[in-house]
């Protein structure tokens, strides 16, 4: 998918007219000699907006100019990076998608971007500079007219003279993982169905050369899918368990698994949720949406490694043929489930998808996604997903990359102790804990009974961090991505 046309320009270039300029000093800092000297007009209005204390260029902080004698673009847009020491490239990352929102507000289509001085630039802040300008500049407007065509910004040219092309790329190709992952989740059910997903996956597997298997209802009772046929048995919309399997790295390379929550709506089935809100459920699948997203990017990206990515993908809905409090599933490695509760269905359609690509792979290592447990959000609110772990080293590294993209990970312990909540009186296990208590650690150790023993694991709850009710700069209010640039950083650190 082109988000837009991206050109790296060094100073001396001739770049053509776009426009909005965008640029960002440092608080500390000011303007640098070159700059004023190239926009002198321009670098007397902030130098006035600066000594009257309007524009401290604190981060984030954004003014709009417009300037009678710039040769290069009709306005100016000057952001604030704060103090120079301890800018981070998520700061940039901040700034950049500022700027996209206030070139919506005067609806550039091309832009001009330039940042810390002529060669500053580095290959990680270029990354993060158009994951923000994408991300930022986020919209979705499928189903509404608009009264104008602006079609958000088309044309960047990067003013830098290192040649930043091939991360600028990179940066591109995560930031449109992120924008998939977003879309599908901003569908609502009755156009992101299970079918829909697996057209997608279909999409993805043609682009980057994948195999892609799709299992249908009526082959869950032959393969001993009990938990998504249990799940999908109240729904007259096909469910589908998708299996995508990228090979890019030969038998010697690493082979890394996902597994994505696909729940396309969460009514709570028979355990039926409140009526307010349950609109937001339409989101139950964006464990799916990210392992999607990450999979559309690496099409792209092509990296030398293996990847299997499983999806179980169904709705959650009440009525005749509905299971029911008190029923008895088999999951794919054969262990029973007592359902208590037929609002925690997610465990359950994890529960085959952990357990069938654990049996059929040797994986280096496995991360599942999903918005899990409400109790997350009580825990961590929406900044950090929740990481539980069977293997420590992998956690941590999970963590790592998880601060390197910000795309951060808190864990919660997973001790042996809490296997005792999910036990069943009458089952292998019971699909809740005790009640009102470690909700979230609870259904983590659900899963990992399912997890086949020696794979390296880590569970991640994005219930809090995928959707958020209020935006921040690169995450507009709806659907985050979350999950995306967490694994893309993690498959860079792996090949
Ligand atoms: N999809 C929900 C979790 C959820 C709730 C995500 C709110 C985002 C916001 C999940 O299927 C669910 O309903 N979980 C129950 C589990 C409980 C019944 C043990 C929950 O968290 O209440
Ligand atoms: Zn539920
Ligand atoms: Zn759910």
């Amino acid at each position: 998918m082109a988000l837009f046309n991206l050109v790296n320009k060094t100073y001396k270039d001739t770049v053509e007219q776009s426009d909005l300029y965008i640029f960002g000093i440092h608080a500390d800092e000011g303007l640098s000699a070159a700059f004023s000297e190239k926009h002198p007009n321009v670098s007397k209005q902030i130098s006035m907006a600066m000594d009257k204390g309007e524009f401290k260029a604190k981060l984030n902080q954004a003014m709009l100019m417009y300037t009678p004698d710039c040769e290069t673009a009709s306005r100016y847009l000057v952001l604030g990076l704060g103090e120079a020491e301890g800018f981070t490239s998520d700061h940039l990352r901040q700034v950049t998608a500022t700027a996209a929102q206030k070139a919506h507000g005067v609806k550039a289509g091309s832009v001009i971007v330039e940042f810390m001085g002529e060669d500053k630039l580095e290959a990680e802040e270029s990354q993060a500079l158009v994951e923000g300008l994408v991300m930022g500049g986020y919209r979705f407007l499928e189903y509404q007219k608009q009264d104008d065509e602006y079609a958000g910004i088309q044309n960047v040219t990067v003013l830098s003279n290192a040649d930043l092309a091939a991360e600028l790329e990179y940066g591109l190709q995560v930031s449109a993982g992120v924008v998939l992952a977003r879309d599908l989740g901003n569908h609502p059910s009755n156009v992101a169905t299970p079918t829909y997903l697996a057209e997608t996956a279909e999409r993805i597997a043609k682009d980057g050369d994948m195999k892609i298997t799709v299992f249908e209802r009526e082959d869950f009772e032959k393969l001993g899918f009990g938990g998504i046929q249990g799940v999908a048995q109240g729904s007259d919309v096909p469910p589908k368990f998708i299996i995508l399997e990228y090979n890019g790295g030969g038998a010697d390379a690493k082979t890394l698994g996902l597994v994505g929550k696909g729940l396309t709506f969460d009514s709570g089935g028979i355990s039926i949720k409140p009526a307010g809100g349950m609109d937001e459920m339409k989101f139950d699948m964006l464990g799916g949406a990210a392992v999607l997203g990450i999979m559309s990017a690496v099409a792209q990206i092509k990296p030398k490694l293996n990847i299997i990515a499983v999806v179980p993908s169904t709705e959650n809905m009440s009525g005749g043929k509905a299971y029911k409090p008190g029923d008895i599933l088999t999951a794919y490695n054969g262990k029973t489930i007592e359902i208590l509760n037929t609002d925690a269905e997610g465990r359950l359609i994890l529960a085959d998808g952990l357990s069938y690509i654990t049996k059929h792979y040797k994986l280096d290592g496995l991360v599942d996604f999903a918005t899990l447990t409400g109790a997350v959000i009580v825990a961590l609110g929406h900044r950090y997903s929740a990481v539980m772990t069977n293997d420590q080293s992998f956690a941590d590294e999970l963590m790592d990359v998880g601060e390197k993209s910000q795309d951060r990970l808190w864990q919660l312990p997973l001790d042996e102790e809490y296997a005792e909540d999910i036990k069943s009186k009458i089952a292998d296990v019971k699909n809740t804990g005790a009640a009102r208590e470690a909700g979230t650690i609870a259904a983590g150790a659900f899963l990992h009974e399912f997890v086949a023993e020696g794979t390296p694991w880590c569970h991640v709850d994005i219930a809090g961090t995928g959707w958020l009710k209020k935006g921040r700069p690169y995450q507009p209010e709806g659907p985050t991505g979350s999950g995306v640039r967490l694994i893309l950083e993690l498959i860079k650190s792996w090949e």
